[in-house]
Order: structure tokens, then sequence, then C-alpha cells
């Protein structure tokens, strides 16, 4: 895994999201007050660019634009329907004044995937 310096933290916008090419990797990313998030950009319901979407600081979550669901900036996984499948989450790094992603995801819809647990009698 290797880090890419992808933009100033300045040209980062509070509270919006921003598209960036990482390796091979396509991510929305995130600023909200001093801490940086970076997602898959591709909704898991369909090929729509998360980037385009809302974010709410508070929950730290970013909603897909045409259908609403709304991803965790730190799980990648949905809280809200139609989505039901996690996006990939990739390590954000502010070395100073720089932002840095990893060009490969540290989680992924394999191991941020909701774990269902049994029911205790
Ligand atoms: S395309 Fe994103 S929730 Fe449907």
């Amino acid at each position: 895994m290797t880090m890419h310096r992808i933009c100033a933290l300045d040209d980062l916008s509070n509270g919006a999201a921003a598209k960036f090419e990482v390796g091979k990797h396509v991510v929305a990313v995130v600023r909200i007050n001093d801490k940086v998030y970076a997602i898959g950009n591709r909704c898991s319901h369909a090929d729509v660019a998360l980037a385009d979407g809302d974010v709410d600081c508070d929950t730290k979550q970013l909603s897909c634009i045409r259908h609403g669901s709304a991803f965790s900036l730190e799980t990648g996984v949905p809280s809200t329907l139609p989505a039901t499948q996690p996006v990939p989450v990739f390590v954000v790094e502010v070395r100073g004044s720089d932002v840095y992603i990893s060009d490969q995801p540290s989680l992924n819809a394999a191991s941020s995937a909701p774990r269902v647990r049994r029911a205790q009698p």
C-alpha cells in the first residue's frame, strides 16, 4: 500500500465531497473540520458517484444523490436502503498541510460487511 498526496488540506471545502483518482481507484474525499475521510466513489447500489452527494457532518455520512442511501465515512457501511453493501474505505493521513490517501482500501465489502449475530435465548 502506497500513500499518495492528492491535494492540500485547504483545497478541500469543509462539509463537501470531492472526487480524486488514487492509483486505480476513484475515491470520494470529505473534509469535516480537520479530519478527512475517503471512501469508494461508486455507490454500491448502482453506478452513481458518491462525491456528488450530500455530507452530514454530524453523523459523518455521505448520501447518494440518486436514491439517498447514506454511507458511513468511517466504515463505508450504508445505514439506509436501498444500498445494502458497504463501499471501500481508504486510509487518509494529513501531513502538515497536505492530504495523503492510500492506493488500496483498508476496509472493503468483505471485511466491513455488517455481521449478523444470533439472538441470545
Ligand atoms: S444509486 Fe446510490 S442509493 Fe441507489
